[in-house]
């Protein structure tokens, strides 16, 4: 069984979620239900991000103790993934035990072995972005991601080497052992890690309480980045222990098999450092590196990221409550091309939602079994049916590629000209001049409706399944009421 595994990144718990860790989320899920559905060995890791400044502040301001805070705010994470339907194998919090005592297992490694030393560190902080930043990062002297001053940041440190390992990382990057898609974004890469030297990253803080202590010197926590990144090994028990994986160990934990991720999904916001100081932190350790990194692009609302001072957020309670779980996960997986950014206001979901699923599939289903029913058609077995026109495979390169948009295109494509079929044929006027004809008609449309049914499975399991239900029983069902 060819193994599958893959991940979404460590939220951080400062706030609730919101729209853009669902896209993630969503998009994740759908290719690890569509790689189930294949017959893979699928684990599909989420968790939450829980140390660092950000948080820290964020509790102090609610008045509440960090843990109980980062409790309550990861528990609402897990609410959400299930109201979504989001299928994940496991749930990895970097407060976890098990994370923890791995996180300083491998920083002693790594400072026995020289990879990270005692220094000085100056520089700009961003507080939100949780980095430090140069001077070209910024515009105006401001974060342009979260329009914030940064602070001067000067202090003791830890520092992790990363001049040590660039070329060997560029080689791995250019030559697709770690790949990074798209396309656009490998370039972006390469091009940053080709003209500049990379400075070493301070990996400690010495005025953050909330973080992982450093085993060597507890005066310092652990940088939360260092500390997040780990967990993509931890989710699967990792125990921090081997400097090289032998994957033929039978001692080693079973979920480690699944090393390295087949992919890590990301949002272009946190390419860079998943593109440098988590691949060098694998090399350090002598670990594989991740197969393929797929960043995807923002969610824009009025040409503008959405943010809550703007006030252009779009709540996903507010989308489940209109749209119900597969209207949204519908809407958000065929907004716009995945890797390009997406821009979506909630006067285009309605239109579409009314357009694509109230007066589109959902009508679609209720005609054909409304024939179906008052001219007491009955349907050949499945197997007896004809083939639906449509090239299962090149959907499911579409998924494969992340291309979500465009498989959820082509099945759309069939429920418009199933329609046209239905208005061309008129299957009650056919009924009274030519039976066969009706039957032939109906037998179409039927099977066209359980591959439909059978596609949408990934993306809209609940509403997949209430297809092919009605499609058996002919019983009629409502699947989405529409909106005004
Ligand atoms: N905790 C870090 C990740 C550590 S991974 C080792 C983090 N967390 S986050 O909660 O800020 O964001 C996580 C993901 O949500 C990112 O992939 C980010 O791109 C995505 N999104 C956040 N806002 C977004 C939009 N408006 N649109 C689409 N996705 C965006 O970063």
């Amino acid at each position: 069984m060819k193994k599958y595994f893959i991940t979404t990144p460590v939220y951080y718990v400062n706030d609730k979620p919101h729209i853009g860790h669902a896209y993630t989320s969503v998009a994740a899920d759908v290719l690890a239900r569509f790689h189930k559905l294949q017959g893979d060995d699928v684990f599909f890791l989420m968790g939450t991000d829980e140390h660092g400044l950000k948080i820290q502040k964020k509790a102090e301001e609610a008045g509440k103790d960090p843990q109980k805070f980062v409790d309550e705010i990861s528990a609402g994470f897990k609410e959400l993934w299930e109201k979504l339907d989001i299928k994940y194998d496991a749930f990895i919090r970097t407060t976890d035990e098990k994370h923890k005592t791995a996180v300083q297992k491998v920083l002693q490694t790594l400072f026995d072995k020289g990879a990270i030393y005692k220094g000085e560190y100056a520089g700009l902080y961003c507080v939100g972005c949780e980095q430090f930043k140069s001077e070209s990062d910024l515009v105006n002297g401001r974060c342009p991601d979260h329009d914030t001053d940064c602070e001067i940041v000067k202090e003791e440190s830890y520092l992790l080497k990363m001049e040590t390992l660039q070329e060997e990382l560029i080689e791995k990057i250019e030559n697709d052992e770690f790949k990074i898609r798209p396309e656009k974004y490998k370039k972006e890469i390469l091009s940053f890690l080709t003209k500049e030297k990379l400075k070493d990253v301070s990996i400690s803080r010495k005025n953050v309480k909330w973080g992982i202590p450093l085993p060597f010197d507890a005066e310092h926590t652990t940088y939360v980045w260092f500390d997040a990144f780990l967990s993509y090994l931890t989710g699967l028990d990792w125990n921090g222990e081997f400097l090289r994986l032998n994957l033929k160990n039978k001692d080693l934990a079973l979920k480690m098999d699944f090393w390295p991720a087949d992919v890590q999904l990301i949002g272009k916001d946190i390419l860079r450092v998943h593109a440098t100081i988590w691949p060098i932190m694998l090399l350090h350790l002598g670990i594989e590196l991740p197969k393929l990194l797929f960043t995807h692009g923002h969610l824009l609302s009025g040409g503008r990221k959405m943010s809550k001072t703007i006030g252009n957020v779009i709540g996903v309670d507010e989308m489940l409550e209109k749209f119900g779980v597969d209207g949204t996960r519908y809407l958000l997986m065929s907004a716009g091309t995945f890797g390009e950014d997406v821009d979506v206001t909630m006067e285009r979901l309605m239109e579409k939602y009314n357009a694509d699923l109230a007066n589109g599939l959902g009508n679609l289903l209720s005609r054909v079994l409304r024939l179906a029913q008052n001219f007491q058609f009955q349907s050949p077995p499945k197997a007896d049916q004809p083939r639906a026109e449509i090239s299962n495979d090149s959907i499911f390169k579409n998924i494969e590629n992340f291309e979500f948009e465009k498989s959820l295109e082509k099945i759309w494509n069939m429920v418009r000209e199933d329609d046209k079929f239905v208005e061309e044929n008129k299957p009650w006027e056919l009924v009274k001049v030519n039976e066969d004809k009706f039957k032939e008609v109906m037998k179409k449309l039927i099977s066209d409706l359980y591959l439909i049914s059978e596609l949408l499975v990934p993306f809209m399991p609940d509403t997949a399944g209430k297809i092919k239900k009605a499609l058996e029983t002919k019983e009629p069902v409502a699947l989405f009421p529409r909106i005004k």
